[in-house]
């Protein structure tokens, strides 16, 4: 038994409800709980507040209201963007990078089923895209390209304004998955000339269950479900009002926080546990070294080998680290019946051999954290890692 309270620290995978969200949510519960398509005063208090959460939304994302369509989370909105784009145009090539979230994955692997080409983009060794590969494929047949804005599982920030301009030139049009950017960083769609960016509220601190696509004002989808025409007939079924005041309030905070310092203060606390972790025997890091690169201000990511050298099971690390008290993920998944780690497919396209590949672990700290709290991190993975040598076969 461990006698502090747990920490937490798994950001990417999503995070508490922060405290303005709450806030927000409440207040739209007792006043905005109507259909807002209801055309009664009650509806039209739920419109008002779904049109504030909408801009409120397109104000910190640098575009306009008219850009969000509200859904119910990143998966949904990945779905749309390339399938509901894809609609609209003749069969063709998708490209998308080579460590795209499953979500991404899945869309382009029901587009192949429907005779599109997918061609996945390989990646460096920290994870950025090989920008000569794309340039070299940006011609017809490609139609539509899909690079994930920051990666979930080593953090690594694509150079997105690079890519934008490089699509943009041959005429492609550009989803981004920024999942995992938004909360870190700001998203100047307008500016950066994007056509459709995913996004999900609780990984920013709002609740489960909503979502947004932004589409650029003009460009055409095909929904992927009928009904209702709301959502400018793209994305149908009652919107989720009360959810949306969360995700707005959630994501004004998320932005504030990059510019009083927050995030700036979340930052350091990352660098000071990093370096304590890369001092542990058999720590090495993966993705972009952040004094070098672009890597998201919470993230780190380790490879793990025991004394000899030969790499720990991601999976069983995370077990036993939550029996130190701290909770983290692996990128790797379970392996059919064996319990033993899968190599992750995003570690693999980096580089990794199979072994490393499935000795990852992630950790993501937020702003509910306090710096000191970190401290027992390190003797915590120690711990973690001598409990794992000693069961490893
Ligand atoms: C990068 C990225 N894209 C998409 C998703 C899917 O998000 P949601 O849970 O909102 O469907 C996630 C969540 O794991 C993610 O990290």
């Amino acid at each position: 038994m461990v006698a502090e309270a747990p920490l937490y620290l798994d950001a990417c995978a999503t995070t508490p409800l922060a405290q303005v969200a709450h806030e927000a949510m409440e207040a739209a519960r007792q006043l905005a709980w109507a259909n807002p398509s209801s055309l009664h005063g009650f509806g039209l208090s739920a419109a008002e507040s779904l049109e504030r959460s909408r801009h409120s939304l397109a104000s910190s994302l640098g575009t306009g209201a008219e850009a969000i369509r509200f859904c119910s989370g990143a998966t949904e909105s990945v779905h749309l963007a390339l399938l509901g784009a894809a609609a609209t145009l003749p069969v063709g090539r998708l490209l998308i990078s080579a460590v795209e979230h499953p979500a991404v994955n899945a869309a382009a692997a029901q587009l192949q089923r429907q005779g599109w080409q997918v061609e996945p983009i390989p990646v460096g060794p920290t994870g950025l895209l090989d920008l000569g590969v794309l340039e070299s494929l940006l011609h017809p047949p490609t139609r539509l390209v899909s690079v994930i804005a920051a990666q979930s599982e080593v953090g690594s920030i694509q150079p997105l304004t690079t890519i934008a301009q490089l699509c943009r030139q041959a005429g492609v049009l550009l989803h981004t998955d920024a999942v995992q950017l938004a909360p870190h960083r700001p998203i100047a769609m307008d500016e950066l000339g994007l056509d459709l960016v995913s996004l999900s509220a609780h990984k920013l601190g709002g609740p489960r269950g909503v979502g947004a696509l932004l589409v650029r004002p003009g460009l055409r989808l095909e929904p992927l479900l009928g009904g209702g025409g709301q959502e400018r007939g793209q994305r149908a079924g009652t919107e989720p009002v009360v959810l949306a005041a969360g995700f707005a309030a959630a994501l004004a905070a998320a932005r504030r926080h990059q510019l009083d310092g927050t995030s700036q203060r979340l930052e350091a606390s990352r660098d000071h546990l990093l370096h304590d972790l890369l001092a542990l025997p058999g720590v090495r890091l993966s993705g972009p070294d952040p004094t070098r690169q672009p890597r998201l201000p919470h993230h780190i990511s380790l490879l793990l080998s025991d004394g000899q050298g030969r790499p720990l099971d991601g999976r069983k690390l995370v077990r036993a680290l939550w029996n130190e008290g701290v909770a983290v993920s692996s990128g790797s998944a379970c392996s059919g019946g064996s319990g033993r780690a899968e190599p992750s497919p995003v570690l693999l396209a980096m580089g990794w051999d199979r072994s490393q590949a499935a000795s990852g672990l992630r950790l993501s700290l937020g702003s509910w954290l306090e710096a000191s709290q970190l401290e027992r991190v390190p003797l915590a993975l120690e711990r973690a890692m001598a409990s794992c040598g000693a069961a490893a076969p």
